[in-house]
């Protein structure tokens, strides 16, 4: 029996919440370790879907505990939410646990986040209050879901120390009163979530982690400042549950073929223009709820995510787009400078001339990928930029985690193209590089390498590896070639059942 764990590779939304389920069906215990509820972790079962914030994605299978070390931050508010929008299906009940040494976020943490959105100065967050619980956690101003029940008093006083550092508006006492009232209703949850661990490895259990975010999500080796605040791969495992990390016997490194992104921050591979990429999809929005730019803007953020979340499943191309994507070899014959005779008008209207035909027709392909992968944010709703698979990022994402099988999600989401690219390299000014350039990442150009495509719903058929269409199955050595690491399992569509599996971690 043994300790599994299931992390992020790029700036999360891999489909860790997919695989997690798939494998939470021979777990015992599957246990967060980080992040807080910025995660939104997907499980489709059947016709039903489920996004998860903070509840581990082993939720859906009753033989498995359900547990969140103290590194992950806990907003009480949103756990009471999502153990009730479960219940009925999924009673958690006893299968719940909580640590107690888990920090609070307040109210005054996801105020400062907000405004520190809404002034400019973020980096995209999720307003959920979780960099500036990290900041109080560091600052020793934090406040654990145990000092509640066993040293009110501190933590009253830690409450006042954030009022103070937050500028916050309101009373201390009524911000202790209502944080004390939900810890209360969740008294039974928690309990020292490391002993429960250990306890079940010595019984000989399968345990399963489950991260949260991704490896360039990192605020130690991604793309800082363009960070979350805990770290999302190996090394957080030791620092939010508090084991020795050699007890895990294997990592599962999570892979969108899509590379995307949500929130600011570089991203060499994108090929959507982000400002038109936001009016295109907003507008839409805007149109459907009856709603102009202004009364949206007026509303809050959680009630902004709510509309955002209502109608982007239902965003499809502009007819344009779908006109350029059937038309996509002559496209880029067109935007290469290459006779494309006769050439239609439509095409050269749509993508236009110069240097702008380009980019124009990376946006329209990034668009195209958001709209058939649905890449929206499954906490916020927003569209998540879209690119090429990073093979440079990944091998430092397997490096830098001792991943050892790697879960390849969409693949079915990246077909019906005449050529699909990955990013080997990146060109700096003075010479080009195959390791991640951390500090040039901003006017670093990626290094492609073409590869051919292959038919999206051959993908979604097959079941086993051989069925797959060749330019898929070339695709996938591709990457285990590259990043010197075996490919485990293959996602050929969003249910708990569109997978090919080639081997089972928990058989190791
Ligand atoms: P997480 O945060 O890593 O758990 O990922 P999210 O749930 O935020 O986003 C991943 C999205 O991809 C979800 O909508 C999943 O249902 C979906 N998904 C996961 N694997 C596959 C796959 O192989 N094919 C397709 N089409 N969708 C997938
Ligand atoms: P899952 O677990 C994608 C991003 C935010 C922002 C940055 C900092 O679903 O993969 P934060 O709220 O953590 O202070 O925001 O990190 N971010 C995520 N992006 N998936 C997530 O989680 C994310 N959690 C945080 O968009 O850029
Ligand atoms: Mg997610």
């Amino acid at each position: 029996m043994s300790i599994v764990a299931v992390i992020g590779t790029q700036w999360g939304d891999e489909g860790k919440g997919k695989v997690v389920d798939r494998y939470g069906q021979q777990a015992h215990w599957v246990v967060r370790y980080q992040g807080g509820n910025n995660a939104g972790h997907t499980i489709v079962v059947g016709n039903e879907k489920k996004i998860l914030h903070l509840i581990p994605s082993g939720a859906m299978h009753p033989q498995a505990g359900v547990a969140l070390g103290q590194g992950v931050v806990i907003s009480p508010e949103a756990l009471i939410q999502e153990i009730e929008s479960l219940s009925g299906v999924y009673t958690l009940e006893s299968r719940l646990k909580v640590d107690l040494r888990a920090h609070v976020v307040t109210p005054m943490q996801i105020a400062a986040d907000i405004q520190r959105e809404q002034r400019g100065s973020g980096v995209g967050s999720t307003r959920n209050g979780i960099g500036p619980c990290h900041e109080d956690r560091a600052g020793k101003r934090g406040v654990r879901c145990g000092d509640f029940l066993f040293n009110p008093e501190q933590a009253r006083r830690q409450l006042e120390k954030q009022i103070e550092h937050w500028s916050y508006a309101g009373s201390g006492e009524q911000v202790f009163m209502e944080l004390a009232g939900f810890i209360r209703k969740l008294e039974k949850i928690f309990a020292n979530v490391t002993d429960l661990v250990l306890d079940a490895y010595q019984q000989g259990k399968n345990i399963l982690l489950e991260g949260a975010q991704g490896h360039l999500l990192d605020p130690d080796f991604g793309t800082y400042p363009h960070v979350t605040s805990s770290n999302p791969g190996i090394a957080g495992i030791a620092a939010g549950l508090g084991i020795d990390p050699r007890l895990v016997s294997h990592v599962t490194g999570v892979v969108k073929a899509v590379m995307t992104r949500v929130g600011d921050g570089a991203f060499p591979s994108q090929l959507v223009q982000e400002r038109w990429q936001k009016e295109e999809v907003m507008k839409f929005i805007y149109e459907k709820e009856g709603i102009t730019a202004e009364e949206f803007e007026a509303h809050d953020s959680k009630t902004q995510n709510v509309i955002r979340k209502k109608w982007a499943a239902q965003f499809s191309l502009p007819e344009d787009y779908a006109y350029v994507m059937q038309h996509l070899s002559d496209a880029e014959k067109y935007v290469q400078g290459q006779t494309v005779d006769p050439l239609p008008e439509r095409l050269a209207t749509i993508l236009g001339s110069g240097e702008r035909k380009q980019t124009r027709l990376n946006h329209l392909l990034g668009m195209y990928f958001m709209a058939a992968a649905g890449e929206f944010g499954a906490t916020t709703g927003r569209p998540r930029r879209t690119g090429w698979l990073d093979l440079v990022a990944l091998k430092d994402a397997v490096e830098k985690n001792g991943i050892n099988g790697l879960a390849i999600t969409k693949l079915d989401c990246l077909g019906d193209l005449p050529e699909v690219k990955v990013v080997v390299g990146y060109s700096l000014e003075d010479q080009t590089v195959s390791k991640f350039p951390e500090f040039r990442l901003q006017g670093a150009i990626p290094v492609y390498e073409c590869l051919s495509g292959w038919d999206s719903r051959a993908v979604t058929r097959a079941s086993i590896f051989v069925e797959l269409p060749g330019g898929a199955q070339s695709y996938v050595r591709r990457i285990e070639d590259f990043v010197h690491c075996p490919v485990h399992i293959i996602g050929t569509g969003p249910g708990r059942n569109q997978a090919i599996e080639l081997h089972h971690p928990f058989s190791f």
